[in-house]
């Protein structure tokens, strides 16, 4: 996924209206705070840039560095190794503490049962005041969409975005492990074959689908229940807002605000 950064469009990567919303917080920060010390779930460029733009100090929490390099190509504002605190945020074994943590999807793409330590350790790792601030994509019910659904609702409603962009939470909701709480790359790819082949997609919405996930592979995401997502969080931290960007689909992603209790 590093490596092919460019072929994701939002919301499965941060938009610009999103973007905007944590400037604004960051800013608001680091008025009250000028050495303020953000923590990033992950190597996301377009929080590193961000952070880069107004001089905030950051690391880049991954436990993965060939990521974190590889991620480095897409900045405009080229950071340094130590910008890494190479770490699994189910561990953080390590001593620092910062006053912002923010996430672009990174609970999205660890299994549900880590959540909960991945929340722990995050507290542990937070200043006085400190702020979790973490977009999310979330679903309001078990309802299973099929495929035919789905694109027409793309072509009727949706028709002028990518199909990647415009359907991404839905395809991933189609065929969905309700019981184990993921979706599975590898399972959605052949579901979206066999709808290619039965001429329930078009080879275009097929083909966009396919070299994403084909970039991803062996690749889980979860798209939690709101009320669930929701109350496992406020286990730890307290929920101050729920923000959001100006996107089409900014009603199923939100950017939780939350502080230490
Ligand atoms: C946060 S994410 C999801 C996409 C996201 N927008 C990003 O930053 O790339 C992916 C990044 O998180 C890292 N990552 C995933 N699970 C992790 C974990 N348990 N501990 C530390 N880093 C992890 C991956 O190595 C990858 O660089």
């Amino acid at each position: 996924m590093a490596s092919q950064w460019g072929l994701f469009l939002p919301p499965a990567r941060p938009s610009l209206s999103e973007l905007s919303v944590l400037e604004k917080i960051l800013l608001g920060q680091k008025q009250k705070k000028p050495d303020l010390k953000v923590a990033t779930l992950g190597s996301t460029p377009e929080y590193r840039d961000l952070c880069q733009t107004y001089q905030i100090n950051y690391k880049c929490l991954d436990y993965n560095k060939d990521n974190f390099l590889t991620l480095r190509n897409y900045l405009l504002h080229k950071d340094k190794d130590d910008n890494l605190l190479l770490s699994d945020w189910r561990e953080m074994n390590f001593e620092e503490t910062f006053d912002v943590f923010m996430g672009d999807l990174a609970t999205t793409v660890t299994l549900v049962k880590d959540h909960d330590i991945i929340y722990q350790n995050i507290k542990k790792h937070c200043n006085s005041k400190a702020l979790f601030l973490l977009k999310v994509v979330l679903r309001e019910d078990n309802d299973i969409r099929a495929h035919k659904e789905i694109f027409s609702k793309y072509r009727k409603e949706l028709f002028y975005l990518n199909p990647f962009a415009a359907v991404w939470r839905e395809v991933l909701l189609a065929d969905y492990d309700f019981t184990e709480d993921t979706m599975y790359c590898p399972v959605s790819l052949k579901k979206l074959k066999e709808s290619f082949e039965q001429s329930i997609i078009t080879e275009y919405e097929f083909g966009e689908y396919k070299k994403r996930w084909d970039a991803l592979g062996d690749f889980k995401m979860n798209i939690p229940l709101r009320q669930n997502f929701l109350g496992k969080l406020s286990k730890y931290f307290e929920i101050q807002d729920i923000a959001s960007g100006n996107d089409w689909y900014k009603e199923h992603a939100p950017i939780i605000v939350s502080s230490i209790e």
